[in-house]
Parts: C-alpha cells; sequence; structure tokens
C-alpha cells in the first residue's frame, strides 16, 4: 500500500526503463509524469549489470520526480522474459469449522496449499490467479465462502520468477533508493490498459513483443488462463539484420526502424537502400527485400512459437477478441496482417479506445504501456476493484477523454 498518494509503475525493459506516475483525484487517475531511459543493462529480460541498471532507473526518476514535483519513494514494478514460468497448481485441505461451512481461512490455505505444493525451491511467486474450486469433488462456479463440505480443492494458475532474477530486480529497486509496492508479470498490467472486460470475457490474447522476449498473457471467460514468454523479440531481429547485412548495430537498428517490414511479397526488388546515409563509413547498397526478408523470418518465428503457446490451452484460431500485440516490437509493418493469416485470429496493435484528438505521441506508443499500466493496476490495489476511478492525463493533456472511455472499460 502506497504511503503517499502517488501511483508510480516503473517497467524495467531490455532495451530502456519506464516509468509513469499518476494520482488518485476524486476518483480520478491523473498521469502526472512519464519517461523512458534508454539502458543496456539487461540482456534478454534479465538484469545482467546491476549499476548500470540502477544508474537508468535513477535517471529516470529524476525525470518523473521533476515533472510530479515530489520525491518517488515506492513503486510497482514490472518483470518479465525467460526468468518467467506459468504452470498449473492444485491444492487441498480439509474445512476447518466442524459444522463444514467453508470461511475465508479455508479459501486462503487451500491456496496456500497450492502454492507450497507447486512452487520449486529456486523460484519465487508472482501470482497465483485461482481458476476453480471443488467442495467434495464438485466443481464450484464460484467463490466457495459460505458453502459446506469436508473438502476443499482449488485449481489455480501460478506465475513465479526465478530467484536470482527475483533478487536482482528487489536489489535495484532499493539501490535506486525505492521501496516496492508489489512486482507484477508485464503483460498483466499492459492488459489493463489494452483489454477491456468484454474482450477478457470472450477470449483475447495479449502479446508484447519488446527488445529481449516476447510476452504473453491469454483471458478467457474473464480469467486468466495462461502466461508465457517467449525468448525471441525484437532485438533479434536487429541482430539478424547486423548480421544478415554484414553491418554494425546502430546502422541494423536504423534499418529495422526505417524499413522494418514483414510485407515482403509486396515490396519491389527495386527498392535500394543505401547504407552511407545511416553510415558514411558504409559504402554498400542493399534491396529492401532483403530487409523484409530477414525481419519476416524472424516474425514467423515469434508467430510459430505463439501459435505452440496458443495449442498449449487449446485455443488456436479460437479467441474471439483475437490477439492484441503491444511493446516497441509490435510497430513493424504488416505484423497484424501477417498475424491473421498465421495465427488464423483477429489481430491488433494494442491501443486505448481512442475518442479525442491532439495525441501525444509519448504515450500512444507501445513502449510505456506497461509503465501505464502498472499505475492502473497499483490504483486497483489501493482502491479495490470496484473503484470508481476515471483516468486523467492530467499536463500530458489532449487524451483524457479517450483514456477515461479505458479506464472504465477495464474497471466496468
Ligand atoms: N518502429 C519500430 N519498428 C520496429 N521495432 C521497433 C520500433 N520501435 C521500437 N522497436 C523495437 O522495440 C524494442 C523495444 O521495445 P520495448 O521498449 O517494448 O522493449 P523492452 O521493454 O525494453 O524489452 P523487454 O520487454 O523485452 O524486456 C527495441 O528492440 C526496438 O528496436
Ligand atoms: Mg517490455
Amino acid at each position: 500500500m502506497p504511503r503517499d498518494n502517488l501511483l508510480v509503475g516503473l517497467d524495467i525493459g531490455t532495451s530502456k526503463v519506464a516509468a509513469c506516475v499518476g494520482v488518485i483525484n476524486e476518483n480520478e487517475i491523473q498521469i502526472v509524469g512519464l519517461s523512458a531511459v534508454a539502458h543496456s543493462g539487461l540482456r534478454k529480460g534479465v538484469i545482467t549489470d546491476l549499476e548500470e541498471t540502477v544508474s537508468a532507473v535513477s535517471q529516470v526518476l529524476e525525470d518523473v520526480e521533476r515533472m510530479v514535483g515530489s520525491p518517488i519513494t515506492h513503486c510497482y514494478v514490472s518483470v518479465a522474459g525467460p526468468s518467467i514460468e506459468s504452470f498449473p497448481a492444485k491444492g487441498v485441505v480439509a474445512v476447518s469449522k466442524p459444522n463444514g461451512e467453508i470461511d475465508h481461512s479455508d479459501v486462503e490455505r487451500v491456496i496456500d496449499a497450492a502454492r507450497t505444493a507447486t512452487l520449486p525451491q529456486n523460484r519465487e511467486l508472482l501470482h497465483l490467479f485461482p481458476e476453480r474450486y471443488f467442495v467434495d469433488g464438485q466443481n464450484q462456479e464460484r467463490d466457495p465462502v459460505g458453502m459446506n463440505g469436508i473438502r476443499l480443492e482449488v485449481e489455480a494458475l501460478l506465475i513465479s520468477a526465478t530467484a536470482a532474477a527475483s533478487r536482482n530486480l528487489t536489489k535495484t529497486i532499493y539501490q535506486a533508493g525505492l521501496e516496492l509496492d508489489g512486482v507484477v508479470f508485464g503483460p498483466l498490467a499492459s492488459a489493463k490498459l489494452l483489454t477491456n472486460k468484454k474482450q477478457r470475457e470472450s477470449g483475447v490474447a495479449l502479446v508484447d513483443i519488446g527488445a529481449g522476449s516476447t510476452d504473453l498473457v491469454i483471458y478467457e471467460e474473464g480469467q486468466l488462463i495462461h502466461a508465457a514468454s517467449l525468448p525471441v523479440g525484437s532485438m533479434h531481429i536487429t541482430n539478424d539484420i547486423a548480421i544478415g547485412l554484414r553491418t554494425n548495430l546502430d546502422v541494423a537498428e536504423a534499418i529495422k526502424l526505417r524499413y522494418g517490414s514483414v510485407l515482403k511479397e509486396k515490396i519491389r526488388e527495386s527498392e535500394t537502400i543505401n547504407l552511407s546515409s545511416f553510415d558514411p563509413g558504409e559504402s554498400d547498397k542493399v534491396t529492401r527485400k532483403q530487409v523484409a526478408e530477414i525481419v519476416d523470418a524472424r516474425a514467423a518465428e515469434i508467430f510459430h512459437l505463439l501459435k505452440e503457446e496458443l495449442q498449449k490451452v487449446g485455443k488456436d484460431g479460437l479467441l474471439p477478441a483475437g490477439v492484441i500485440f503491444t511493446g516497441g516490437g509490435s510497430d513493424l509493418e504488416g505484423l497484424t496482417e501477417l498475424a491473421r493469416s498465421t495465427l488464423r485470429l483477429p489481430a491488433t496493435i494494442g491501443f486505448p479506445v481512442v475518442t479525442v484528438s491532439g495525441m501525444i505521441d509519448k504515450i500512444d506508443s507501445p513502449i510505456y504501456a506497461t509503465s501505464v499500466g502498472l499505475v492502473l493496476w497499483a490504483s486497483e490495489e489501493t482502491g479495490g476493484k470496484d473503484a470508481p476511478w476515471r483516468l486523467d492525463l492530467g499536463k500530458f493533456g489532449g487524451v483524457v477523454d479517450r483514456f477515461r472511455g479505458i479506464f472504465k472499460n477495464f474497471t466496468n
């Protein structure tokens, strides 16, 4: 529970650290600070250079503190990448009251039993989502509190991180002088911003293509049914371009940002790129088609892995609200078209519901979805699920109504 009225989200990604600060003002969330700083303290989502990461966190904090006008002392932080794993968990307890009536303490005990029975020693629990309860073997649709029985069971989905990743994350936060309000698997936070209740009821996947990894969550009937991290991200595309075109990483990144496309069939052979326009030390010419072929090969790999995740939960081609993409890597020409054809699902780029003009690029950018989502997550934990908050972008203005729309969807 925050000690002041600031809701702070810190997203420590592979390529950048982003921070978002919100305040609750008369039932309204106002975003009062938002910033990002590029860094290289992580490899594939795992903190490998503590000093560099702490320095990036401190820098981004300074930025938002300046915007907010007061010190930041605590935060919710996101985690993603290969240290994350999700698995099903089961717990069983005997109902404690002699008359067999199940109370909250029985539910707490059965959840605890599921956690301790499932979580390996070297992993830390991030989230445990109960999926269904059984009372004396009978499936209960809802909360079992108040029912009568002898035996209470739970089936849950558990998300964990390696103890090492968790320790490094905690260390980073403390060394940056912050207290930790909570740790959240990144796409769960982004889903707060980019999916509404209707989509989560009918079935939707939120896929975050970051620099180091592609992280996803799948919902159905309003519940989380799957969470995973795939070890391929947009940085791999940059590396492939560097190798394929025999150029340096900076040029490869610039080419990806400028010409990155998976629509290789639509690109004419004659379209050439002069590498000297990116780096005077380079003299080669390459074709756009070559670039698209390299990008397409990695994108195809990502979709292949995504399809496998959908298959694991029997949702291949079967999510009515489709796939919503976010993360910097989702900003590739043709990505949703490729997703539609390979995954056989509707596919869109995640965007808060838009109704007004005058948008600010920074807030629209998919690289901020996790940090803004963390502020929404924080608001729920602070004010409860039914809190009638609306989101107001304050001095980032011009987009207030659109965020209100989203947040209304999200809480309703
Ligand atoms: N317009 C664009 N086209 C293609 N890729 C882009 C574009 N803009 C950003 N990217 C890529 O997106 C990645 C950064 O995205 P993001 O900020 O979501 O990652 P991250 O959060 O740092 O990483 P991760 O979540 O994997 O730890 C970089 O690899 C960058 O090259
Ligand atoms: Mg990220």
